[in-house]
């Protein structure tokens, strides 16, 4: 699949204009995107300090040479006029879900600022229906398994902890991660209002109404997807 990663992540970097606000995806996808991107950008391409979405992106954005700003301090931006993002699954009206790298809740910042967000995947990403990926979940440590037990009781799902090498996952924001086996997902914009009033829900992975398109790869060709 990393043939299939990389074709559009520089299909997406070629949309790239000189001046263009950025925000910037995580992800393995996201990571050949900001590879390409660096080229450009030490090939000469001018950007103003573009909004990564995690610190691993951070990092490498560093490494490929991309300006960054600081979005810990008052000049953050306002408004981007691109974000381009990785996604766990794509449906046919290019809702997502996102999380699986646990970079969600910077991804919803930063994307939601964006007037065109370009999300990039191989085509195993693209679902008839949303929910076969467990949907991640970003919660609050304190009285984490109380708000699980609420996602339980309200969504019919069981969150699991995420955990990494026997260790919980802690996200770049210090929260953790539950993650919720719908198997599929009947009704994402329910399913997103009711997380929503959750106290302890910090965000969650189902970004809506936020893709203007996809650019999808089987390895050999990008076909470019909009909203059905
Ligand atoms: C990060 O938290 C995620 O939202 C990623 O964008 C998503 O998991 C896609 O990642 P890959 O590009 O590595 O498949």
């Amino acid at each position: 699949m990393s043939d299939a990663k990389r074709r559009v992540a520089e299909a997406a970097a070629e949309l790239v204009e000189p001046g263009m606000r950025l925000g910037i995806g995580t992800g393995s996808t996201a990571a050949f995107f900001i590879e390409a991107l660096g080229r450009r950008v030490t090939g000469g391409l001018e950007i103003p300090p573009a909004a990564a979405t995690s610190r691993a992106t951070e990092d490498a954005a560093r490494k490929a040479g991309i300006p960054l700003v600081d979005m810990m301090g008052p000049n953050a931006p306002r408004e981007l006029d691109l974000a381009v993002d990785g996604a766990d699954e794509v449906d046919p009206e290019l809702r997502l879900i996102k999380g699986g790298g646990a970079s969600l809740l910077r991804e919803k910042i930063v994307e939601a600022l964006a007037a065109r967000l370009v999300v990039i995947v191989d085509a195993s990403k693209v679902v008839d229906r949303l929910g076969a990926f467990p949907l991640p979940v970003e919660i609050v440590p304190f009285g984490w398994a109380s708000t699980a037990h609420l996602i339980r009781d309200r969504l019919g799902v069981e969150p699991k902890l995420r955990q990494v090498r026997g260790e919980t996952l802690k996200t770049d924001n210090g929260n953790f991660i539950v993650d919720c086996a719908f198997g599929s997902i009947a009704d994402p914009e329910a399913a997103a209002h009711t997380l929503s009033q959750i106290p302890g829900v910090v965000e969650h992975g189902l970004f809506l109404g936020m893709a203007s398109e996809a650019l999808v790869s089987d390895g050999h060709d990008v076909r470019r997807l909009a909203p059905a």
